[in-house]
């Protein structure tokens, strides 16, 4: 069961009133769900995504149902304007409360096919984008004791076949996510990694096995053959970052059927 409209569902809570959320990746998939999920719990929300119309879009579907949104473009792989963009959502509603990193690109390939451009890719929109949004947001999420939930992926808990750029990019933010965890716990700013198995989005359609790929090596990457929509993943990010979940960091918290059970 996933809540389509949040804005419509009176099982939806008003955890985000008077916060602001800067979402990443709001132009689509788990991003967008995500957005309208914490709109709809009463959030001001600040929306980026390389896609200048999707955001758009989703921005508008908000302010149509009576939530706040603003839109912006930004390419999180240019850290110059990953700090501006901070800069105007502070400037533009006070500050930061959570900040969602959900912004995410991946693809399979055979390790002897797969390339150091797209590895590079992976790893500046997975890893080096939240990085530099991390960093300029600090200052405002030290304040108003906010917190940081990045979606990383069951590629980063476990090994998954014709995924080796994918799976490296996805540890990566999982390492990093319990690194600040640890060091700035005292800071009462929390991190936490949300990780989703299938979620039925576009991103999928980069994620067909690469010719001549094992069937059984891939299989044992899925427990349950149904894919979750996005507006479950977004459910989830709206928990972690919540109040309620004050006591939750450096936490890597899998939605996935039990696909990393073992
Ligand atoms: N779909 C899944 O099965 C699945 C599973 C686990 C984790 N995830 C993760 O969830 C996140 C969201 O993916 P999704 O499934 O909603 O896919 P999606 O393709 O619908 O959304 C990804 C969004 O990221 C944006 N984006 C890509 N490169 C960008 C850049 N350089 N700067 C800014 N925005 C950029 C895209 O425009 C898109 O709107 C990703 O981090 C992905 O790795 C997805």
């Amino acid at each position: 069961m996933h809540i389509a409209d949040p804005f419509a569902s009176p099982a939806v809570a008003r955890r985000y009133a008077d916060k602001v959320a800067f979402v990443t990746g709001a132009a689509s998939g788990i991003g967008r769900a995500t957005a309208v999920r914490l709109a709809a719990e009463g959030a001001s929300t600040y929306l980026v995504d390389v896609n200048a119309e999707g955001v758009q879009e989703t921005a508008a579907s908000i302010a149509g149902s009576g939530g706040t949104a603003t839109a912006a473009t930004l390419d999180v792989r240019d850290a110059a304007a990953c700090i501006a963009a901070i800069e105007v959502c502070v400037a533009t509603y006070g500050g930061i409360d959570v900040l969602c990193n959900i912004a995410g690109v991946g693809g399979m390939s055979h390790v002897a096919e797969e390339t150091r451009d797209r590895l590079d890719l992976m790893y500046d929109v997975n890893v080096a984008g939240p990085f530099s949004l991390i960093q300029a947001a600090l200052p405002s999420l030290t304040e108003r004791r906010g917190n940081v939930v990045n979606l990383a992926s069951t590629a980063g808990i476990i090994g998954q076949a014709y995924c080796v750029a994918y799976c490296a990019s996805k540890h990566a933010i999982v390492g990093m996510t319990k690194a600040l965890a640890v060091e700035l716990g005292r800071t009462g700013v929390r991190f936490n990694a949300v990780c989703p198995g299938g979620v039925n989005t576009g991103l999928i359609a980069a994620f067909l096995p690469p010719e001549g790929a094992s069937g059984s090596l891939i299989s044992r990457q899925f427990l349950n053959r149904d894919m979750q929509e996005p507006e479950s993943v977004a459910a989830m990010v709206a928990y972690v970052g919540s109040d309620e979940a004050h006591y939750v960091n450096g936490a890597v918290l899998p939605i996935d059927a039990g696909t990393t059970t073992g």
